[in-house]
């Protein structure tokens, strides 16, 4: 059974009280103010400290996609493809650059081994429409000069680009203000209050904050707000990724495509810092960074790239990937009136950003949903 919207919200009265401050909830609430919508978003820190502020931003549909993901395949492409616009859209809103690059990317080889994965991968993407090109290994070397010279072929995705993430936050912040919205820092909702079915807003502190529409934006806390049902608590857990930077001369960087390794990825920044990520660590709320996966980061990143072993290191980091129990995201609204969810989007939240502000902002404001999302309901994991 899926959750049939049960009104039509009118323009000009709802209060919509958004947690959290990820692209997710600014997305959607700087949409929705654009559409004249009186929105609060309640950050329980600072804004962008969250997944949105670790996250390595890349735009990566088709690399990414993995045996298992050919549905959410339509999805990641749908909202790849809206990205153009929604940067359009940024421009006019703010004058922060989220600084989008589309060298495209390159997933690299170093051995036999290594070489049948990306074959194998290449084949599977390729056969669900994903635009790839096999390179021999001059023509990586052409492309980067500075990999190391035991790469093999490699596969190169036109289409799978990287936006800063966390510049792109700040110019999200920005535009939603710019558009009327507001922004509540170090309130943490304790609560989502519940009446009769219907949501009548959220509780921080002890304070009552009446809305008439409260969206759970709220990542990997998604699932730790008091007063929901237990049918529709967000299955969504925290997937651990540590990341570490370096610092290239701004000048001569070293790479200019974003590279996949088969234990990394690396993602050159315009002001010269290299990214290198990600583990995946089912450790819960634990932000230690270890040794161990500092050390496996960067043997593959040297690897990867020889020289990058004069480069000071400028910053060490983790996150939490909010993922929910089949790795999609849980979209759209709830067995309890006026309640809507935006969460779960486990690797891909930077990539889901246009269609989830644009699928969910438009449920909120025509009580219709778009089909894109109809399959990703929490009415899913019912059975
Ligand atoms: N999408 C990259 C990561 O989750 O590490």
């Amino acid at each position: 059974m899926k959750t049939k919207s049960k009104n039509r919200y009118n323009k000009d009265s709802p209060r919509i009280a958004i947690i959290g401050s990820g692209v997710c909830g600014l997305g959607i609430g700087w949409r929705l103010s654009q559409l004249g919508y009186r929105v609060d978003v309640f950050e329980s820190e600072k804004i962008g400290k969250g997944a949105t502020w670790a996250a390595a931003g890349m735009l990566a549909a088709g690399v990414e996609c993995e045996p298992g993901e050919e549905k959410l395949l339509e999805l990641t492409t749908k909202s790849q493809r809206m990205w153009p616009n929604f940067l359009k859209d940024i421009e006019k809103s703010t004058n922060i650059n989220p600084h989008y690059r589309d060298e495209g990317t390159l997933v690299i080889a170093f051995n036999n081994d290594e070489l049948s994965k990306l074959r194998f991968n290449y084949k599977f993407q390729s056969r669900l429409g994903i635009e790839l090109e096999w390179l021999d290994k001059e023509e990586v070397r052409t492309l980067e000069p500075h990999l190391n010279s035991k790469t093999l072929d490699a596969v190169f995705s036109k289409n799978d680009h990287q936006v800063d993430n966390r510049f792109l936050l700040l110019a999200l912040a920005d535009a939603f203000k710019n558009s009327g919205g507001r922004i509540h820092e170090k309130h943490k909702v304790k609560s989502i209050k519940i009446e009769k079915e219907r949501v009548k807003g959220i509780v921080i502190d002890s304070e009552f904050h009446k809305a008439d529409i409260v969206l759970l934006a709220a990542g990997a806390h998604s699932s730790s707000i008091d007063g929901l049902p237990d049918s529709i608590i967000p299955p969504v857990r925290p997937v651990k990724g540590q990341m570490l930077a370096l610092q290239m001369d701004i000048n001569r960087p070293l790479i200019k495509h974003v590279i996949w390794t088969p234990n990394s990825y690396l993602v050159p920044r315009n002001d010269g810092r290299l990214i290198i990520g990600a583990t995946i660590e089912e450790s819960g709320f634990n932000s230690d960074i270890t040794a161990g996966a500092l050390y496996s980061l960067l043997e593959s990143a040297w690897r990867t790239l020889p020289t990058i072993e004069e480069l000071p290191v400028v910053e060490t980091w983790c996150g939490f990937r909010p993922t929910s129990r089949d790795d999609a995201p849980i979209l759209g609204p709830t067995e309890i009136e006026g309640l809507v969810l935006a969460t779960g989007h486990h690797r891909n939240g930077i990539l889901l950003a246009p269609l989830t502000a644009d699928t969910i902002s438009e449920y909120i404001s025509t009580g219709n949903i778009p089909p894109e999302i109809e399959d990703y309901n929490i009415d899913r994991f019912l059975n």
